[in-house]
């Protein structure tokens, strides 16, 4: 139970991150939405990166002055670089990026009723998106977070990715998804290594079933199934929880090298 009134945690967490600068990548839905909004609440300003046909522009435009829309595919060396030049142009400084743009496909290895192999193009896509993408938001964006003023501790700024559980209890018709997002997991400790002299931190969270317009498309009766199976609480997480943890991880600076499982204990079925 919070021993503290709504309006003490309101301070607190505008003490906590007042000044902080974040860049949230597929900030414009979902998780990301989530982390972008309690950013901005919480006293932080924010650039959203995500496609030019997403909900950025709007959602920036909703939140104030300390919010920035950046359109951007982060495949893209010259979008993401963009994006991360508008968070120095207009807030002055980059602490933390917060990788949440993903895409799935749902498709078994072989449709042998079909005598037809997996798409390699949507395998690559999925690949190209989800690893390469992340990894191209790390590398761009730590350019910058290396010419900040390191804190007390030699604090220069952190990065926060999203894997899943599916990295590690991949579904029947998930090799594309699991494959990426096991590739995420295990780039978390070598960033994290390669980027310790510097101060700046890496972790990976890896969401369980969450309800974002992901899900949202689904039949009520899948949803509830799916909310059945998580073991405590039994149902689909609130993006805000995925946010809280960023924000929690990002204020805590003993926290790095690892991935973490947000997922109220489910383990998927095959
Ligand atoms: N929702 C869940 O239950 C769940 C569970 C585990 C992991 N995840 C992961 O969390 C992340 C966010 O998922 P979500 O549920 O919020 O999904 P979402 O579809 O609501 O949001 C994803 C965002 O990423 C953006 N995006 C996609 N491709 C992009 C690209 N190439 N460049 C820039 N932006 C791009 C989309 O426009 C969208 O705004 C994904 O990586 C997903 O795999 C979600």
């Amino acid at each position: 139970m919070c021993l503290r009134s709504a309006t003490q945690h309101l301070c607190c967490l505008l003490r906590e991150n007042m000044g902080m600068v974040g860049l949230v990548s597929g900030g414009a839905s979902g998780l990301g939405r989530a982390t972008v909004e309690r950013l901005v609440q919480s006293g932080a300003s924010a650039v959203i990166l995500d496609l030019p046909s997403s909900d950025g522009q709007a959602l920036a435009e909703s939140l104030g002055e300390r919010c920035a829309f950046a359109p951007a595919d982060v495949t893209s060396e010259a979008d993401v670089q963009s994006a991360v030049s508008l968070a120095k142009e207009k807030f002055g400084k980059l602490d933390l990026a917060v990788n949440c743009a993903g895409i799935a496909v749902a498709v078994k290895t072989y449709n042998f009723k079909k005598d037809l192999p997996h798409s390699l193009e949507d395998f690559q896509r999925v690949i190209n998106v989800n690893i390469a993408g992340t990894f191209n938001v790390i590398r761009l964006a730590v350019g910058e977070m290396g010419k900040n003023e390191p804190d007390a501790d030699g604090h220069r700024g952190c990065i926060i990715n999203t894997a899943s559980v599916a990295a590690f209890d991949g579904q029947v018709g998930q090799a594309a998804y699991s494959a990426s997002k096991g590739g995420i997991v295990g780039m978390t400790l070598p960033i994290a290594r390669d980027l310790a002299p510097m101060g700046i931190r890496v972790i990976t969270i890896a969401p369980g079933l969450f309800s974002t317009p992901l899900l949202a498309g689904l039949p009520e009766k899948v949803r509830s199934f799916l909310a059945r199976q998580v073991p405590f609480p039994p149902r689909l997480g609130d993006p805000a929880e995925f946010a809280h943890l960023v924000t929690s991880l990002a204020e805590n600076p003993m926290i790095n090298g690892e991935v973490i499982r947000l997922d109220g204990a489910i383990r998927m079925q095959p």
